[in-house]
């Protein structure tokens, strides 16, 4: 490592790493930071037999800092090994900060686009969203994820359209044809968010091709788009490709918006092309629990489409993390494969999960168990004109009764098992199915084959999962992920 700043952070993120004690709420299949602050999954791919994963990483301090990318890898996504730290903020164009972007993989080659952040600093008073901010998008490849070649800007403030503010970020590339595309998310000067779709032949030489967003204004940034297809598999498809445009929107407020989280992640099935003329059908939430935003997604080799949420909520300031006493903070979500059924968007747990359940149990109407320190439930065939509770760490209630399907925490108290977290709802038509996996320090609620997710930490006391769902078959296995 030549650049003597990143040789310094990579020194001193070692020393801190050295030090981390993660102590009890330590995850067992979650991808973590080994110390300090993790935000968004970055440049998710499969290289060989590999998958990578990196992270927004900030080492010293688990309330967040400069931000750098952490990598990890496995063989099944389940098993995460930390590889130490690939990219940081070493260069003119991302001095303020390697923020979040994606990895296209071509030929064994990572081709790796993200924003270098800069805030300028000097006696003029910059407001950091019309002025005072560069939004750099920068390239560098790889082939292990490991060593990267020299930064490359392909792109700059200059490059984005003048109505645009400085808010313009996370780069996610893929390919169609002979042409290479990037969307882009960007907060424009009359504070609505949008999408941003830029074309290059190359790699290397990008043009601004489309700018998408609702008919009615959805906010006032878009963070962290991304674009895929899914083959619908269902017995009716309606369309051959369902288009996924996911976003991260901020700045919603009204109505259901305000009993939900602080920013939000979700999806608009596409019409038409995402590189010209095309319509939004409504928003749709990846996931109406606690933690969940910034999901990135990639095409495992097998085809499959794996999508991977940050388990958090930036600003948010009804709730916290217990495991920052621990000094560090937060995790990513159990990888997702994501399927479209008669044009519905389904999330799943990965399949690979399903090999490392242990200890099954099996038995009609209710379960009691204790030590669940990770878990597998699942609730099937549910009556949906019954009532169904799960009860977890005898804090959190998971619920479902006239229509409402609710996460509900006993206690709102900050040192509490919900650290300050109360609760989430969404009204559902019909319950059919639920699954529960649930990890030392956080859960994840699959609802209706995955129509929905609910993903939130906590932090138990004791473990213990207790189900009434009179009519259901009901399956808990434990899940070991130790070597
Ligand atoms: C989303 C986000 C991204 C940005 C990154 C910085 O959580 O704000 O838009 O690139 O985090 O860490």
């Amino acid at each position: 490592m030549s650049n003597p700043l990143a040789s310094d952070l990579n020194t001193l993120r070692k020393v801190v790493e050295q030090n981390a004690n993660p102590g009890r709420f330590a995850q067992t299949f979650h991808l973590v930071p080994p110390t300090g602050w993790l935000n968004d999954p970055n440049g998710l791919c499969q290289l060989g037999d590999t998958y990578h994963a990196f992270f927004q990483y900030s080492p010293f301090s688990a309330e967040g800092g400069v931000k750098m990318w952490g990598h990890c890898t496995s063989h099944d996504m389940v098993r995460w090994t930390y590889e130490g730290t690939a990219l940081y903020p070493d260069q003119p164009v991302d001095v303020g900060g390697v923020y979040s972007g994606s990895a296209y993989v071509e030929d064994g080659v990572m081709h790796v686009f993200y924003t270098g952040n800069v805030k300028r600093e000097d006696d003029t008073n910059y407001d950091y969203v019309n002025t005072g901010r560069e939004a750099n998008t920068v390239y560098v490849t790889s082939t292990d994820g490991v060593n990267f070649g020299p930064k490359k800007l392909v792109m700059a403030n200059a490059d984005y359209p003048g109505d645009d503010t400085e808010h313009v970020r996370d780069p996610k590339v893929w390919r169609d044809g002979d042409t290479y595309y990037m969307v882009q998310g960007a907060r424009k000067k009359d504070d609505t968010g949008e999408v941003l779709v830029f074309s290059s032949p190359d790699l290397v030489h990008w043009e601004l091709c489309n700018r998408i967003t609702s008919n009615t204004r959805f906010g006032y940034m878009w963070e962290c788009p991304d674009y895929f297809e899914l083959t619908d598999t269902g017995d009716f498809a309606p369309r051959d490709a369902v288009k996924v445009l996911s976003v991260s929107p901020q700045g919603l407020h009204g109505g259901d918006w305000d009993r939900r989280n602080v920013y939000q992640s979700g999806y608009f099935v596409l019409l038409g092309d995402v590189t010209g003329t095309c319509a939004l059908l409504p928003f749709a939430l990846w996931d109406a629990g606690f933690d969940f935003y910034a999901p990135q997604s990639f095409m495992a080799d097998d085809g499959r489409r794996i999508l991977i949420g940050w388990m958090g909520m930036p600003d948010e300031k009804t709730y916290t993390n217990l495991t920052v006493r621990d000094g560090w903070q937060h995790c990513f979500t159990v990888p997702r494969e994501v399927t479209a059924r008669n044009g519905r968007v389904l999330q799943w747990p990965i399949r690979e999960l399903e090999s490392f359940r242990t200890n099954g149990r099996k038995a009609t109407d209710a379960i009691e168990a204790s030590d669940t320190r990770a878990f597998d439930l699942l609730v099937e065939q549910v009556r949906s004109d019954e009532e169904l509770s799960i009860s977890l760490a005898d804090q959190l209630q998971i619920l479902w009764s006239d229509r409402k399907f609710e996460l509900r925490f006993a206690s709102e108290d900050m040192e509490s098992v919900g650290a300050g977290r109360r609760s989430r709802f969404e009204y559902l038509d019909e319950l059919r199915n639920v699954r529960v996996v649930g990890d030392v320090s956080s859960i994840e609620v699959f609802v209706n084959d995955g129509e929905l997710a609910f993903s939130s930490r906590y932090y138990p006391n004791e473990y213990n999962v207790a189900v009434e769902a009179p009519g259901a078959q009901i399956s808990l296995w434990d899940i070991d992920a130790t070597e």
